[in-house]
């Protein structure tokens, strides 16, 4: 019996360390820190540009682009990489981000 014990007591020991080891871990993420510049369209902006990337990306570029480089950005944003956007929100966006950015 004092044999089992004590067996059980060691075995408490050893395992102990581990349960605390398996405790949940929680942590914070911060916040999104990017978010779109408000202005006409920025809904659709952020219904169809930030479901692939963060908006960062569209942070990124050079400012005062114009609306040639933008709608360029959307449409590759569809055909190359597959984005379903539909033509119409397609010119908003462009015009969005050529007019805010
Ligand atoms: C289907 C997913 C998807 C959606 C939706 C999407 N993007 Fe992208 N985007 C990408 C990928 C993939 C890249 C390239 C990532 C890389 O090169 O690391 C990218 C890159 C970019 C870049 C960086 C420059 C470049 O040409 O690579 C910009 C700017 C950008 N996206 C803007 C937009 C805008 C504006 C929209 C909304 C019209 C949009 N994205 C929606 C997938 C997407």
């Amino acid at each position: 019996m004092l044999r089992v014990t004590r067996l059980a007591g060691a075995f408490a020991l050893m395992v102990l360390p581990l349960a605390s080891l398996a405790a949940p871990v929680t942590y914070d993420v911060p916040d999104e820190t990017a978010t779109f510049l408000p202005g006409p369209g920025v809904d659709v902006a952020e219904a169809n540009c930030a479901t692939c990337h963060s908006t960062d990306y569209i942070n990124y570029q050079p400012p005062k682009m114009g609306e040639k480089f933008w709608s360029g950005e959307v449409a590759k944003m569809i055909k190359v990489y597959g984005a379903p956007i539909s033509d119409a929100d397609a010119k908003v966006i462009a015009a969005y981000l050529a007019a805010t950015y």
